[in-house]
């Protein structure tokens, strides 16, 4: 078992997730034209990644998100005192941005918080009094106990991950 060191707000997600075809949906970009561009700023010597860079956080598929993580390794990522009934919060826990609520004093629930739409990082928010887990790229929204989609482009839900709460804290199994 190992712990988690937690944050107050999402990080952007890691790039390693992009889809080789899927469009960027901000600009248009594939991978491979992101690649083929890369090379050439590289081979041309001017360094005019602003745009490249922006548009990464945004390139990926909803088609490679699994529904349900498959892991191991029930890991700490949250202490139950940082996370109060009808709670939820925003972890790094092994490298991963994770969503954790917890609806009822017994009832916890974690799901990755890389965007099934296009990649980006998805936060809790809380818009019209509802808590939601809320994307800031296309405007998705995410059913906090279940991941599920209900508005914005998105039609997958995101990643879930086995949650259970031991003793004082949150384990997400990794
Ligand atoms: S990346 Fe488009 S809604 Fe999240």
């Amino acid at each position: 078992m190992t712990s988690a060191q937690h944050t107050a707000s999402p990080t952007p997600a890691p790039h390693d997730q992009h889809d080789g075809d899927a469009p960027c949906g901000g600009c248009g970009t594939t991978r491979r034209t992101f690649l083929e561009r890369g090379a050439l700023i590289g081979a041309v010597g001017v360094a005019s990644t602003v745009g490249l860079t922006a548009c990464t956080d945004e390139i990926r598929s909803e088609d490679n998100a699994p529904s349900h993580h498959v892991g191991g390794t029930p890991t700490q990522a949250v202490q139950l005192a940082a996370l109060p009934t009808g709670g939820m919060t925003t972890v790094q826990v092994e490298g991963r941005t994770l969503l954790i609520s917890r609806p009822d004093q017994d009832e916890v629930h974690a799901f990755s918080a890389v965007c099934t739409h296009q990649g980006c990082t998805v936060a809790p928010a809380t818009e019209n009094g509802e808590d939601v887990f809320s994307c800031p790229c296309h405007g998705s929204h995410f059913d906090v106990t279940t991941g599920e989609p209900y508005a914005g482009p998105a039609k997958k839900p995101l990643t879930e991950y086995t949650a259970a709460i031991d003793g004082d804290w949150v384990l997400v199994t990794l």
